[in-house]
């Protein structure tokens, strides 16, 4: 059997977050070793109620739950409730559970299950980089115990808040900036990748009448505002496990990526594609993806979830 992957995910659950957390959650080459929760699509008090729903769904009490960040480091928060409903997961009534998020807040868990660990970790984040950029912060020397880093978030080629700024860099650019200069190994897959990783509606259907999961998965994907029923729905932060599993799915190019934190282009995240300015990267950028192998595997992965597996709540109507 091939060596589970040890994660650490970092996450703001969303409806595309929820749909890479049943993944996470779910496949067991998967070692999840702490969820963190950060403000973003919605407040940290939904996204961290939101991520115990899930681990309840999926009987993970074994996966602890830490809260991160209420806000961005300098920036004024501003949600995405617009995209992801006013609780950030909405159409499907999850099961009512008791558990609780960790008394540590995310920096501070992030930071023990890194020193605590024996090997190394890969730490996942696909909401705004607040938790990480503290870390780095305040805890350099636990940073040898991260592999590399693995992020949904930024773009080389448009944006999805303004002409050039993705959510979760914009969302939080002074900590994107601090993450991205840290020398960690970063894998970017921003949107310029993620907005082609589409879920089809023919995915969706199928998804639809497959199991519970897949139910309760196509009741939020219903509520879901980005994308459109013709084209398919953006599933983001599902890109950054499917990298994990099948990296000879993406195409990746070294770049050095500069973000920028203030002006009209804030939360821009400029590639030097010529080299001009830097004669060294800082960051892989996926530039490309096998959208179909995308669907196809997804569709799969949910397959294997058993309904008995589940903790299964009721469809709201
Ligand atoms: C990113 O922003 C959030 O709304 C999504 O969950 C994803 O992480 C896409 O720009
Ligand atoms: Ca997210």
């Amino acid at each position: 059997m091939t060596k589970k992957i040890p994660i650490i995910f970092d996450t703001d659950p969303g409806i595309d977050d929820a749909a890479a957390l049943t993944v996470l959650l779910s496949n067991k080459q998967f070692d999840v070793r702490l969820i963190t929760t950060v403000a973003g699509n919605v407040s940290v008090d939904k996204t961290t109620a939101n991520a115990l729903k899930l681990t309840h769904f999926f009987n993970r009490r074994d996966v602890p739950v830490a809260q991160g960040a209420k806000k961005p480091l300098v920036k004024a928060f501003k949600d995405a409730s617009n995209i992801h409903g006013v609780n950030g997961m909405p159409g499907y009534q999850f099961e009512a559970t008791n558990q609780k998020p960790l008394s540590l807040n995310a920096v501070e868990a992030i930071r023990k299950t890194l020193t605590e660990s024996t090997d190394k970790i890969t730490i996942v984040a696909v909401g705004a980089f607040t938790n990480l950029a503290k870390l780095i912060q305040q805890y350099p020397e636990s940073l040898e115990k991260i592999d590399r880093v693995v992020v949904m978030g930024g773009s080389i080629a448009g944006g999805n808040m303004t002409s050039v700024a993705e959510f979760n860099v914009y969302t939080d650019p002074d900590a994107a900036k601090i993450l991205f200069d840290s020398g960690l190994d970063i894998t970017m897959i921003g949107l310029n990748v993620t907005q082609k990783a589409l879920l089809t509606n023919e995915s969706m259907n199928v998804l639809s009448h497959m199991n519970e999961t897949g139910n309760m998965l196509t009741q939020l994907f219903s509520f879901y505002g980005d994308g459109n029923l013709a084209n398919g729905k953006p599933m983001h932060d599902v890109n950054t496990l499917f990298f994990l599993l099948a990296p000879n799915k993406y195409v990746l190019n070294d770049y050095w990526i500069d973000v920028v934190t203030d002006g009209p282009a804030i939360g821009a995240t400029v590639a030097d594609i010529q080299s001009f300015d830097h004669q060294s990267t800082n960051i892989h950028v996926a530039t490309d993806v096998d959208s179909e192998a995308f669907n196809a595997w997804y569709l799969l992965e949910i397959a294997k979830i058993t309904d008995t597996a589940v903790n299964a709540g009721k469809v709201e109507k």
